[in-house]
């Protein structure tokens, strides 16, 4: 079963409009061509005119977030429908930093996570342990309660839209990543929870991406492991020539 690899770029909070269009723009001549599936995620307020950037390229569109209400009384929050409107594809979940600086829970995930695939997004739902728990031995116990936090109850046929992307949250913006062997070991991990939850079938079909410190140097060599099916890249994805040469790898 060969998965396409999916890389795709988080901006987080970086880029003003006309930063992001102007990366956007150079991101779609060095993409070009490219065999990986390949999406960014700028802040919300450069969404549309990213999506302007990118049209008649293959370089897809996702959020960083999203509520789960349709609409509200939800002062700073957006919908998925309104993520939608804005012309995105996907958008990313449960990511580390919104479940350590803003509160998120396993609960609060999978509700995000219903949501957006009930209107069409293709969520990637970020998982990872802390370095604390890392050292304390409890990676696959937090790992695998945030996958059957978000994934546990949904059929076969919506379990094959979700992308997953390991975070160890030690790896992210430290320039520290796993090595590919510790992102194998979980990914494979990950990959036997999804044939419980799933069955085989969905397990082979789900793309893992890894993130946390993905460069350039070490995209390859991640990138070649038999449960790594692309990145979710964070600092190296706000230069075009670091963030394309990760797409090269993915191949
Ligand atoms: P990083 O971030 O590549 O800067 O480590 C990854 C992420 O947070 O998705």
């Amino acid at each position: 079963m060969t998965r396409r690899k999916f890389v795709c770029g988080n901006w987080k909070m970086h880029k003003t409009i006309a930063e992001a269009v102007q990366l956007v723009r150079e991101l779609r001549d060095k993409t070009a061509g490219a065999s990986a599936q390949v999406a960014v995620a700028p802040p919300f307020t450069a969404l549309s005119a990213v999506k302007q950037a990118v049209a008649g390229s293959a370089i897809q569109l996702f959020a960083q977030n999203c509520h789960f209400e349709k609409q509200g009384a939800f002062t700073g929050e957006v919908s998925p429908a309104m993520v939608k409107d804005a012309g995105c594809d996907g958008v990313i979940l449960g990511h580390s930093e919104r479940r350590q600086s803003f509160g998120e829970t396993d609960e609060l995930v999978a509700k995000k996570l219903r949501a957006a695939l009930a209107e069409g997004l293709h969520p990637i739902v970020c998982v990872g342990e802390t370095l604390q728990e890392r050292e304390a031995g409890r990676t696959w116990e937090v790992v695998s309660r945030q996958v059957r936090g978000a994934l546990g109850g949904l059929d076969a046929a919506t379990l094959q839209r979700i992308t997953l992307a390991y975070e160890p949250v030690w790896a992210i913006g430290t320039g520290r990543n796993a090595t590919s062997a510790q992102a194998q070991e979980v990914h494979a991990q990950i990959r036997g929870l999804l044939r419980d939850l799933g069955g085989q079938p969905v397990a082979n079909a789900i793309r893992i991406q890894y993130g946390g410190s993905v460069k350039p140097d070490n995209a390859a060599e991640l990138l070649s492991q038999p449960d790594v099916d692309g990145a979710l890249v964070g600092g190296a994805s706000l230069k075009a020539g670091d963030f394309s040469a990760i797409v090269s790898a993915a191949k």
